[in-house]
């Protein structure tokens, strides 16, 4: 079954193309390597030492070296130590339908360079893949995390963002390692615990709605990171990325942000109720950044010289995501039974970035891919819900994100003939990471409920494989960034 078919045909035609074009060419052939990023595997098994017997950190025991798993699943770095430089990728073959490199000879930008074989949506790729031994490798504010370390999945040691290297940089003598995938893409690094953390392992985590079970380091670039509960996933559609986190303004009682919506709730335990409004108040919160990160898209298109009918859509789809915002709050709280709407959300006027490789980067990741596959969610959430009013306010949130893909690969039209290879090159190594990054299923969610809106992992990790094959790769295809087959 074509699933998709509609949304192809009509993300084509904002392309102006009916499918792969005649006009199309090979990717660019520049010779810049794509990075290829590991498909991320279920299973890591820990290298860190065997937890201790009680369960209970042992950060001040100076006999303990290296890498340190506790019984509740934290692990610390007590020393430094080097790391295994092996990459557990397949080595190029050199038969893959794109060869951003040939031979491990070609991958010279970092040390331990491999140049591996990957399989994207779109077809099979080579590219170079860079582990790390040390943390000296690695530069300022980095530390060397060591392959199969705690929950760690990439298959290599890699280079993490470090607010701390040992222990004993930290003043309760834990220099935790955060390795969180979201759903979207895997975070690393290395921060401190302290009693500002709100989470101290998983298992505070455990029961909150959208949390993922997990307890992460999170923070703005430059700030000290605390630990707190990471979000279920990255909700597809367009993100606030601030620092390379999708950010969203916490929840508070109000009632000015509801749109004007009922629906029969009475079928619901009180305790589904309230974890399927938590769901619908994360969606809520993601649909209000929305109204931010297109508002500063705009301001972008006009740094950057687009035309009018950018600008002006970009316009739209920021007042679109008002309403979005006001559906979803008014969902939250009708099966919550009190209001829910948005506190502050203070990272709307972070510093914006104008340069057409962070544009185009960010274009690719959020537009692009996250829109299309917001889109596609969007129809697939449809299909379960049963009452009139609310798949009607539904409905028009998924014929307004389809809009938004369409405006988002428009964008990248404009801007691969705007800017010639500088973006053609941003938009295929954006492309050969958002790619492998929304192959994975999202992590499991607390509650999966169709009739109202709650898909469950394994069906959405399979809606999303399916978009990216026969939408995305169309798509690119008719840019000329994939050649056609
Ligand atoms: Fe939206
Ligand atoms: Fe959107």
């Amino acid at each position: 079954m074509d699933r998709y078919r509609s949304l192809r045909i009509s993300l084509l035609a904002a392309l102006g193309a009916a499918g792969c074009s005649a006009s199309s060419t090979a990717a660019s052939g520049s010779g810049e390597s794509p990075p290829v990023v590991a498909i991320p595997t279920a299973s890591s098994s820990a290298t860190a030492e065997a937890p201790s017997p009680d369960g209970e950190p042992e950060p001040s025991n100076p006999t303990r070296t290296g890498w340190v798993a506790e019984k509740n699943g934290n692990v610390h770095r007590a020393s430094r130590v080097t790391c295994d430089a092996t990459i557990d990728l397949p080595a190029c073959a050199g038969t893959e339908s794109r060869l951003s490199c040939k031979t491990d000879a070609d991958c010279t930008e970092k040390p331990h360079g491999k140049c591996t074989s990957g399989v994207g949506q779109i077809g099979t790729y080579c590219g170079c893949t860079y582990a790390c031994e040390t943390d000296d490798e690695c530069g300022a504010g980095q530390a060397c995390v060591c392959k199969g370390t705690g929950a760690l999945r990439a298959r290599h040691s890699v280079c993490a963002e470090a607010s701390c290297s040992t222990d004993a940089d930290c003043s309760e003598n834990s220099c935790g390692l955060s390795a969180y995938f979201n759903g979207c893409y895997e975070k690393v690094t290395l921060a401190c615990r302290t009693k500002e953390d709100t989470c101290r392992s998983d298992a505070d985590c455990q029961k909150l709605p959208r949390s993922g079970g997990a307890c992460v380091a999170r923070g703005q670039k430059g700030e000290k990171p605390t630990w707190q509960c990471g979000s279920m996933s990255c909700v597809i559609g367009r993100p606030l990325v601030i620092s390379g986190e999708a950010r969203a303004a916490k929840p508070r009682a109000r009632a000015d942000w509801r749109a004007a919506l009922d629906f029969e709730v009475d079928a619901l335990s009180l305790e589904a109720r309230e974890a399927i409004s938590a769901h619908h108040a994360a969606i809520a919160a993601m649909e209000h950044a929305s109204i931010a990160s297109f508002s500063r898209f705009t301001l972008q298109l006009l740094a950057l010289g687009a035309p009018a009918e950018l600008v002006a859509e970009a316009q739209i789809a920021s007042l679109d995501e008002v309403t979005h915002a006001q559906v979803e709050y008014a969902i939250a709280s009708r099966l919550a039974g009190r209001f829910i709407g948005p506190d502050k959300l203070p990272e709307a006027t972070a510093r914006l970035e104008s340069d057409v490789i962070s544009f185009v980067e960010a274009l690719v990741m959020e537009g692009c891919v996250g829109e299309t596959l917001g889109a596609a969610e969007g129809q697939e959430v449809l299909r379960g819900v049963r009452d009139d009013g609310l798949r009607a306010a539904l409905a028009k949130i998924a014929a307004d994100e389809e809009r938004h893909a369409a405006l988002a690969w428009k964008t990248l039209q404009w801007a691969l003939g705007a800017f010639g290879a500088e973006a053609r090159e941003a938009a295929e190594r954006a492309f050969a990471r958002a790619l492998v990054i929304h192959g994975e299923d999202p992590a499991e969610g607390p509650v999966e409920n169709e009739e109202f809106g709650v898909l469950g992992a394994r069906t959405l990790g399979a809606r999303r494989r399916e978009v990216l094959r026969s939408v995305v790769g169309p798509c690119l295809r008719t840019l000329g960034l994939v050649a056609c087959s």
